[in-house]
């Protein structure tokens, strides 16, 4: 059976080009159209439903996939790709996915059928090789799904190296990681980063990181595990602000003074940190910022019909709040 290719071959224009004559969207010089019907009538080209509406645009919707809505990050992210959506007169459609592949892929098939123009997705779970084949543009944002696909990210590693070098300027000695799952590309650049800065210290231990599953309950597990075994930890880099309030709440229950006797810093820079007490010293993503690049990428790929690959990463920045505190007091 032809397929676009086959008629953008034997046309000699791109698959951009026929898809517009068969859009009727776009100016098309009046010769190259007829070389197109010339090619789809030879070729007995017959596109198939779903992937014309996808190429057509046609629902003006896209989606955003998420791991965790419980997770505030994610509803600041979803704030941004939404005005961006409205911006450019788009519909949008939030998926909680749990990072469970079935419910992926379950999402990805019911969007199919309405017609959907495009996925900006944060996951750690759906196979790259599987989104690689779909019609329409996706955006991975946050975490790097695969290779070959666009993506919108912050500096992970050197930012959680700067975590970590801060800590032991304000005169941390023996510092701890509680990471994010192993799954996770962006938890393992954050490890990466952690370990950049402390692997070559003479006190630095692997038990000195537990892992953590960005998640506040197994955090605050993670956190106890960790103070229990090594008491003389007065520095502690938390893969994610929500692990860093159970961080912060673990050693609280341990009877442990934060930042008394141990300065905690975390990743992500949402609301929620400035609520605590203390409130939370944290390397800030642009969360707005990265989610509305995001969406703005996918909406340009729709409307352009093209598909190149485009990368861009974003700088994380230190805020420091009461979490933290020089070991001369200061
Ligand atoms: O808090 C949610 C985490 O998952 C963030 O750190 C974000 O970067 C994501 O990957």
């Amino acid at each position: 059976m032809a397929t676009i290719k086959d008629v953008a071959r034997l046309a000699e224009v791109s698959t951009a080009t026929v898809s517009r004559v068969l859009n009727r969207n776009g100016y098309v010089h009046p010769e190259t159209k007829v070389r197109v019907a010339k090619a789809i009538e030879q070729l007995n080209y017959r596109p198939n439903d779903v992937a014309r509406s996808l190429f057509k645009g046609r629902s003006k919707m896209i989606a955003l996939f998420v791991p965790d809505i419980m997770n505030p990050f994610f509803p600041e992210l979803a704030r941004a790709v939404e005005d961006m959506t409205r911006q450019h007169d788009y519909t949008f459609v939030l998926c909680n996915t749990d990072d469970d592949p079935d419910k992926e892929i379950a999402y990805v098939e019911a969007l199919k059928q309405k017609s959907l123009d495009g996925i900006v997705i944060v996951s750690s779970t759906m196979s790259g090789d599987y989104i690689k084949n779909f019609e329409i543009p996706v955006i991975a944002l946050d975490r790097i799904l695969h290779p070959s696909l666009s993506s919108v990210t912050v500096n992970n590693r050197a930012g959680s190296r700067q975590a970590v070098d801060y800590l032991k300027e304000i005169g941390c000695e023996r510092i701890a990681h509680i990471a994010g799952p192993e799954h996770a590309s962006n938890a393992k650049q954050r490890l990466d980063g952690y370990l950049d800065a402390v692997k070559e210290e003479d006190w630095f231990k692997y038990s000195y990181v537990e892992y953590g599953e960005y998640h506040f309950e197994e955090a605050k597990e993670a956190t106890k595990r960790l103070l229990e075994k090594h008491p003389e930890i007065d520095g502690l880099f938390v893969a994610n602000d929500l692990m860093g309030v159970g961080a912060l709440k673990a050693a609280q229950a341990m009877g442990i003074d934060v930042p008394g006797q141990l300065s905690i810093i975390a990743f992500d820079g949402i609301t929620l940190g400035e609520t605590t007490s203390p409130t939370l010293t944290t390397m800030a993503q642009p969360i707005y910022k990265i989610g509305a690049r995001a969406a703005d990428m996918l909406i340009r790929q729709i409307e352009q019909q093209e598909r190149t690959k485009q990368t861009e990463e974003f700088t994380v920045e230190l805020i420091e709040r009461e979490s933290t505190k020089r070991r001369d007091g200061s």
